[in-house]
């Protein structure tokens, strides 16, 4: 089979072929939210196309029951944050291990951001690409949400009333675009021409710093040892020795636990955090 994009042959259509363009019951969502915003979404689009909630999957739950959802799915929606405008490590590792799942599948990309996704949408699909997996390609979608960031002084956090704001517009085009796919409309919010603007304004930069195990996370004295980052870190990167958080440089750089931490204690890329953000 080639790599790559996969075009369907084009049926004449008759009253018999004539079928929604996602068969509800044979689809699946694979999503990474470090913080909530890709689940919210990806939640919604799956309403939206019919999907089974059982179906949608994240890539840190049960190997196996993403497996399952896979097996039968014709189509798959593949949903995460725009990190810099690279795909977060532990979705590009996912994808990288079981790429076999992925083959001959419809894709749809759904990326969340908070100022910026330029090409982020299609991280996914130029990675499976690039590992040489055929599929058919279908839309790839970009979703404002609230920004995560809190531990940098640079980075404002969304407001209260500005993240109700995003959330409803958020909901609107995601039912929308569950419309048009489901109508056969292919949908493509990154463009070509935003690659180079991507690597320019981001990847040059960010790149390496995305993709590698990082070991920079930082607990102050103020920890209180409760255990709640251990508990709730998507790669298990963390484990409390001695009344101390250690790390095993796996992290994600997925800020859940720097926003969770009751003492505030946790910092990635700055140096205090600055606020919280709880979630959609
Ligand atoms: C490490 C990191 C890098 C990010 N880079 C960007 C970015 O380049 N542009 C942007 O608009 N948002 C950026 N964001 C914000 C997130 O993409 C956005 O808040 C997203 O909705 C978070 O999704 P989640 O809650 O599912 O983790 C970044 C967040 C993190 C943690």
């Amino acid at each position: 089979m080639k790599w790559g994009v996969v075009k369907p042959e084009a049926k004449p259509a008759t009253e018999s072929t004539v079928k929604p363009a996602v068969e509800a019951g044979r689809s699946a969502a694979l999503y990474f939210s470090g913080t909530g915003n890709t689940r919210y979404a990806v939640r919604r689009l799956a309403q939206g196309l019919g999907m089974p909630e059982a179906n949608v999957v994240s890539v840190e739950d049960d190997r196996r029951l993403a497996a399952a959802a896979l097996a039968t799915a014709d189509t798959v929606v593949i949903a995460y944050p725009n990190y810099m405008c690279v795909l977060p490590k532990i979705m590009s590792d996912y994808l990288q291990q079981h790429r076999a799942r992925l083959e001959g599948k419809s894709i749809i990309t759904l990326v969340t951001y908070a100022r910026f996704s330029f090409d982020a949408d299609l991280l996914a699909t130029r990675l499976l690409r690039k590992l040489r997996v055929p599929f058919t390609e279908h839309s790839g979608i970009a979703i404002q949400m609230p920004f995560v960031i809190c531990d940098m002084k640079l980075l404002r956090p969304t407001e209260a009333e500005a993240a109700t704001e995003l959330r409803a517009r958020a909901d609107a085009k995601l039912d929308e675009c569950a419309v048009r796919i489901l109508g056969g409309d292919v949908i493509h919010d990154g463009r070509p021409w935003m690659r180079p603007l991507a690597f320019l304004r981001q990847r040059m930069f960010y790149q390496s710093r995305i993709q590698k195990d990082f070991s920079g996370l930082r607990v102050n004295s103020s920890c209180i040892a409760c255990g709640s980052c251990v508990r709730r870190c998507p790669t298990e990167n963390l484990a409390l020795i001695d009344g101390r958080i250690e790390q095993a440089g796996r992290c994600t750089q997925c800020y859940r636990c720097a926003n969770l931490c009751p003492s505030q204690a946790i910092t990635l890329w700055g140096r205090a955090v600055q606020w919280q953000y709880k979630g959609p």
